[in-house]
């Protein structure tokens, strides 16, 4: 494919994706297509690689009506969209904890251990880099994180014809609770980080409203 095709297609994908806030109910998603659009969030980087993160689909009904109550920007989702998912980001992620030792031992394949020369400089790089040495400032780094695969998922959708709507509207600790209460999450290791929609719209998409490039690019020679 031309380089020229390529640009069009790619800016034609992030043209088609919007906050869809009316999903027609009768339209699934292709399993192929949507186990494409998890995929791209598996394959989303990390810091250190160390994927601080979980996304819970869920496909319970009652689950989806309970939701609607706490989550009134997930409303049109949870009635029209195929797929519903909710983020989760880990919580205390550091040198020393279970989730970077498995990722190291068990994903990345290499031996953990808590003196190496990596984990002492992911250790250096979380407390004197970035500041990150309160149990607030850990799960917001995690958080952060979690929004490169929905960029991803996101965009994986529309370049697959499938629209999305990515969700804030909830009260966080309303849905956490009930999360809990179902036995969903371990509040200890977890936080939600946001929900996103996935199916067909029933609407046309509305004009782009953007700042210009010159607002938002400032080139510094
Ligand atoms: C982090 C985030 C949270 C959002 N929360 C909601 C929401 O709760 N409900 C909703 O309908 N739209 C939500 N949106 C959609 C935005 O309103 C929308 O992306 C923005 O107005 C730009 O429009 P567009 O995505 O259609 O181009 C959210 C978007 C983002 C990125």
């Amino acid at each position: 494919m031309e380089q020229e095709q390529l640009r069009t297609m790619i800016l034609q994908a992030h043209k088609n994706r919007f906050a869809t806030k009316k999903f027609d109910p009768t339209q699934p998603i292709d399993e192929k297509d949507w186990t494409a659009i998890l995929e791209s969030a598996r394959l989303s980087p990390s810091s250190f690689g160390y994927e601080p993160w979980k996304f819970l689909v869920i496909e319970n009904k009652e689950m989806k009506n309970d939701l609607k109550s706490i989550a009134w920007g997930a409303v049109n989702s949870l009635e029209g969209a195929d797929k519903f998912v909710i983020a989760l980001a880990k919580k205390d992620i550091v040198y020393n904890s279970p989730h970077v030792q498995h990722i190291v031992e068990d994903v990345l394949g290499l031996p953990y251990s808590e003196t190496s020369p990596q984990s002492q400089f992911f250790k250096k790089f979380q407390e004197s880099d970035f500041k990150l040495t309160d149990k607030s400032s850990l799960f917001n780094w995690a958080v952060k994180q979690t929004y490169i695969p929905l960029a991803n998922m996101m965009t994986t959708a529309s370049f697959l014809g499938v629209d999305s709507c990515p969700i804030e509207g909830f009260n966080i600790d309303l849905v956490e609770k009930y999360l809990s209460e179902k036995g969903l999450i371990n509040l200890k290791e977890v936080g939600v980080a946001y929900m996103v929609g996935f199916g067909h719209r029933a609407m046309d998409v509305p004009v782009k409203k953007r700042q210009a490039i010159e607002e938002i690019v400032e080139i510094i020679k």
